[in-house]
């Protein structure tokens, strides 16, 4: 979503927020902007605001090479009050053109404050956008002091921000506030960088400070001052930004999906490394940090997350009951955090997230949390916003994970969710010799993944092949599955959805008799999860009905499964995995229906249209 950069030091600032921007740029945005804070002749200083509709390449373009300036902030904007228009792209200034403002989140009150400014003040607006707003409130609290107007403009408003401001009266300044949404400053040498997210810093220093929420940061090059918004000052010791594991660079790859999902098996190695204990049949998960007795004690096992996260979250639920016969549900993050959820405190909630950054996960995390319920994390951005309400949890190690669509991290999250299933089933009913099966299960996966993709990932011709031809030509498109093949239909339609935006549904394979039947017709294609497990005959029935009235089919089954795959007109075979593990390898084909069809249908792969990365507005 929105992403922000600052610079104040001894560089020229414009090309330091472009490259910051481009390393934002995988969040998803829809327009680009840059305010910079040029001297001019006279020997004073103005705003520069360069703003453009689309890519950042695009902004690049319209800046000078040569644009002068050693302080400035840059913006990426994911469109929520108003339309993509350069008119409606941050910075947006007051209307004296000396105050620049870019934010992230969203102003709620921001109507009834621009009918104040418009009708109290004469404030004429040149956007649609509620961010505007913060402009002309800063300025109209502005007395020389910059920290003190912000302060105060902050003090009229409610919603959420990561804000900030420059002043073309301050030339080595920048002003900026969270609330909601990330910040974090960075301190290099005579420079201080500022950004929503470290990624942005990761080329320029190591040493960062997270902002929390209601602070207030004066930044210059010498360093920062953080205090609250209500004037209480604060001091944050510096933390080091963790080295990224795995690259963020496309490398020989087309595209970052592409990439990421042939590093799934060295992601999921990284995420298992250490934490199967194949000598007890058991598992360590340290940032979890709970002991046996802890673990015997808990009741009941919540889920919580968004999208991929939350069908992760799926596998994982069924995984606790089944290994641990721990009472446990996945929910998405934004029906539980305002549905009053009853808590009780032996409840133990998980809260998955990729970018650790969701609003409607972390309002879901604070709601748990005010019911007194434990809540910990698993999330694969360490130091972000849900790792660090947490408190405690477990990174899934998947690397940076840049397209759009979410694939590696999948795979992690159901890996390190069928991992605290088996730590926490040793503790309760496992045996050591079913707990060793199932570690050595999970362990053999990455090598059998990686010998799936290599034999099937690029190939020109085959099932992979011909399946994606029946999907691109489709109008409409049915997944089915049961038990945790049901969670893996439910991916697969999604990444089908956002980076092909072929239409398809998801169904637990045996409920669609009560109604989505009626969708079927002859040229429908069906995609059909039918691993060899206890659930194969039932679904392979419901194959059989979808085939009765004419549907396509495409069928993942197990290896050596000829029965099944006789049944379809497009079988696609993945390795045996035990009943759990196998949404590790039947969500592989499903990940390259989308690449494929988006690629076929000439779709933005790794931007996929109206989406972000990070989606941290509720
Ligand atoms: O960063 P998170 O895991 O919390 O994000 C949750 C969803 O927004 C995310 O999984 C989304 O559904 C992806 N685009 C799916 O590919």
């Amino acid at each position: 979503m929105c992403g922000i950069v600052g610079y104040v030091g001894e560089k020229r600032a414009a090309p330091l927020l472009l490259d910051g921007l481009r390393r934002l740029e995988y969040r998803g945005y829809d327009s680009a902007g840059l305010a910079m804070i040029t001297p001019t002749e006279g020997g004073g200083y103005e705003l520069n605001v360069i703003r453009r509709v689309g890519f950042v390449a695009e902004l690049v373009k319209a800046v000078p090479e040569n644009l002068a300036g050693r302080a400035g902030v840059g913006h990426t904007r994911w469109a929520t009050h108003g339309a993509v228009t350069e008119a409606n792209a941050h910075p947006h200034v007051d209307s004296t053109g000396r105050i620049a403002v870019i934010h992230n989140g969203i102003i709620e009150n921001f109507a009834s404050l621009r009918a104040h400014l418009e009708e109290e003040e004469g404030v004429k607006f040149r956007s649609e956008t509620d961010s505007e707003v913060l402009a002309h409130l800063v300025r109209k609290f502005y007395t020389g002091d910059p920290l003190e107007a912000v302060r105060s403009a902050l003090a009229v408003v409610t919603g959420t921000w990561g804000v900030a401001v420059v002043f073309a009266d301050h030339a080595d300044l920048i002003i900026a506030s969270r609330n909601g949404s990330p910040l974090v400053v960075g301190k290099g040498d005579g420079e201080t960088f500022l950004a929503s997210d470290p990624h942005a810093l990761a080329n320029y220093t190591r040493s960062i400070v997270y902002l929390e929420d209601r602070e207030i940061v004066k930044i210059t090059r010498e360093g920062w001052e953080i205090s609250r918004l209500d004037g209480r000052p604060v001091s944050h010791a510096i933390e080091e930004l963790g080295i990224e594991l795995g690259s963020s660079e496309k490398g020989s790859f087309p595209h970052f999906m592409l990439k990421e999902i042939h590093e799934q098996p060295e992601s999921l190695s990284r995420c298992l490394l250490g934490r199967v204990v194949p000598e007890t049949g058991g598992a360590k998960l340290g940032g979890f940090d709970l002991t046996p007795r802890e673990i015997v004690a808990i009741r009941r096992l919540g889920i919580l997350g968004c999208g991929t996260s939350f069908h992760a979250g799926l596998v994982g639920a069924t995984a606790m009951e089944q290994l641990a016969r721990l009472p446990a549900f996945a929910e998405i993050a934004s029906e539980f955090r305002y549905r009053n959820p009853v808590i009780s405190a032996d409840d133990l909630f998980l809260a998955v997230s990729q970018s650790g950054e969701t609003a409607d996960t972390l309002g879901a995390i604070q709601e748990a949390q005010t019911k007194g319920g434990r809540v910990m994390g698993v999330v694969n951005v360490v130091g972000s916003t849900i790792a660090r309400t947490c408190g405690r949890g477990v990174y899934v190690h998947s690397g940076p994970e840049i397209a759009v669509a979410s694939t590696k991290a999948f795979t992690s999250q159901v890996a390190a969710l069928l991992v605290a299933s088996l730590m926490f089933g040793r503790s309760r009913m496992l045996g050591p010799g079913e707990g060793r099966a199932f570690g050595a299960d999970l362990l053999a996966v990455p090598g059998r993944m990686a010998s799936w993709l290599d034999a099937n990932a690029t190939s020109h011709t085959g099932p992979i092949v011909d399946a994606v031809e029946l999907l691109v030509n489709a109008r409409f498109v049915f997944f089915l599955g049961r038990g945790v093949s049901a969670a893996v239909a439910m991916e697969g339609a999604l990444k089908l959805k956002e980076v092909a935006y072929i239409p398809c549904m998801s169904y637990p394979a045996a409920e669609m008799k009560h109604g989505p039947i009626a969708l079927i017709d002859k040229q429908t294609p069906v995609v059909a999860i039918v691993p060899d497990d206890q659930m194969r005959d039932k679904t392979l029935s419901n194959v059989q009905e979808v085939r009765a009235r004419g549907a396509r089919v495409i069928l993942i089954h197990t290896e050596g499964d000829t029965e099944a795959a006789q049944l379809a007109e497009v079988a696609i075979a993945v390795p045996r995995a035990s009943a759990l593990i196998t949404p590790l390898l039947s969500v592989l084909p499903l990940q390259l229906f989308a690449y494929r069809a988006g690629l076929a249908l000439g779709r933005d792969i790794d931007r996929p249209r109206n989406l972000a990365k990070s989606v941290t507005v509720e």
